[in-house]
């Protein structure tokens, strides 16, 4: 990794310890002036330089493709968030009474709630319990004949575990079945390879380890797969030439275009494209192993205490940048609250506490919340 001055550039450490990404992440210097250089020229020119924007969106799609290896941009959709994106698979795709789509049952809402409404129209939502040991199995199990689709989170909001992509893809394969990969957990935290990879849809919001504003997402969508999907939300947005507004001819186009609706999020796309133009810069295998270093720190750190229980998985390619425990005996909302009075930001997911620093975070920050586990009035404090 280049010489990084983390101070300067993440601003975020001056003032706090900041080991909640998996939520939101404060934004880099590049996003920070990104979005001020946008609101210098909003005050100043309005939008008279729209085609500047226009022309950062293009880019935008081309830094996506680039940062998942996509071969093309024109596989990128530039959607709100990842439930946007999830919504519009879930909508999009023809299903018939009786199929079934398979999901891990403590995934985040976002990858439940758009197959759970499916239920409504005859589709089988197919809940599965993960495993600790075998949790690609759970999954591969349940794939039967009526399964259309698999769709999972990369990496476990409240858990920290990773899942093998190629693993479940493969089976998606063999069975017939489209895989769906929500990357929120995963994209800026790891590199990712979408093309050494069978999926056929891969969704990502910006705010969690991409470092950018909320509100702006995207999805990638293999191509065979998205020509015979629906478009459940038409709009003028999905024209290469949206700005043709009598054209004659209004059928969707081929690519991820097609599930764009309205007006984009200009200043989130701005903001996005900073994010990423940095994260390419510092390189995502350097960045992504920084980070494991840092969660493969803090749990054995945390793992030797006694009155600590490790949620997350111990072994390191089953993690990415979360790590989740359980204080025994202890009220964990009262340990983040207490915490968080210190600026040692981390949160509660379930009965766990969740901890996830960024491959920036100074390694003295780390210390500094195992150190407070060694505090007993903390545990007396928080005692349930
Ligand atoms: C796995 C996962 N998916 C999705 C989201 C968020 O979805 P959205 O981008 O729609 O807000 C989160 C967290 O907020 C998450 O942890």
């Amino acid at each position: 990794m280049p010489h990084i001055d983390h101070a300067e550039l993440f601003p975020v450490i001056n003032r706090h310890i900041w080991l909640n990404h998996a939520a939101i992440s404060a934004w880099p210097l590049p996003v920070i002036q990104a979005a001020q250089d946008f609101i210098y020229e909003n005050q100043h020119h309005g939008a008279l330089n729209y085609e500047n924007w226009l022309a950062t969106e293009e880019r935008l799609r081309s830094q996506l493709a680039e940062f998942i290896q996509a071969p093309s941009a024109e596989d990128i959709s530039l959607l709100r968030n990842t439930s946007e994106a999830l919504n519009i698979i879930a909508q999009g795709l023809n299903w018939s009474a009786g199929d079934e789509v398979v999901f891990p049952a403590n995934e985040f809402p976002s990858n439940l709630l758009p197959w759970q409404w499916l239920e409504r129209t005859g589709v089988i939502p197919n809940a599965v319990d993960l495993s600790k040991d075998n949790p690609e199995q759970d999954l591969i199990d349940a794939i039967g004949p009526q399964t259309r689709l698999v769709a999972a989170s990369s990496v476990q909001f409240d858990t920290g575990l990773r899942l093998d992509l190629a693993r479940i893809g493969q089976a998606c394969r063999d069975k017939q079945a489209l895989f769906a990969v929500d990357v929120i957990q995963h994209l800026g935290a790891l590199p990712l390879n979408v093309s050494a990879l069978p999926i056929d849809f891969l969704v990502c919001g910006s705010h969690k380890w991409l470092m950018a504003p909320e509100g702006v997402g995207f999805m990638w969508s293999r191509a065979t797969v998205r020509s015979q999907m629906e478009v459940a939300l038409p709009g003028w947005r999905m024209y290469p030439d949206p700005f043709n507004f009598n054209r004659d001819d209004w059928t969707p186009p081929e690519t991820g275009r097609r599930f764009e609706t309205g007006t984009v999020n200009m200043f989130g796309i701005h903001g996005l494209s900073a994010a990423i133009s940095l994260l390419l810069e510092l390189n995502p295998q350097e960045t992504g192993e920084a980070l494991l270093d840092r969660s493969d720190y803090l749990f054995k750190a945390l793992s030797d205490h006694p009155k600590i229980e490790m949620v997350s998985p111990a072994q390191r390619q089953r993690r990415a940048g979360i790590v989740c425990f359980r204080a025994k005996h202890t009220d964990a909302q009262c340990v983040v609250d207490t915490l968080a009075s210190e600026e040692i930001h981390v949160a509660k997911r379930g009965d766990n506490i969740r901890v996830s620093p960024h491959f920036y975070t100074p390694y003295d920050q780390l210390d500094a919340f195992v150190h407070r586990f060694e505090d007993v009035r903390l545990w007396q404090a928080c005692a349930a």
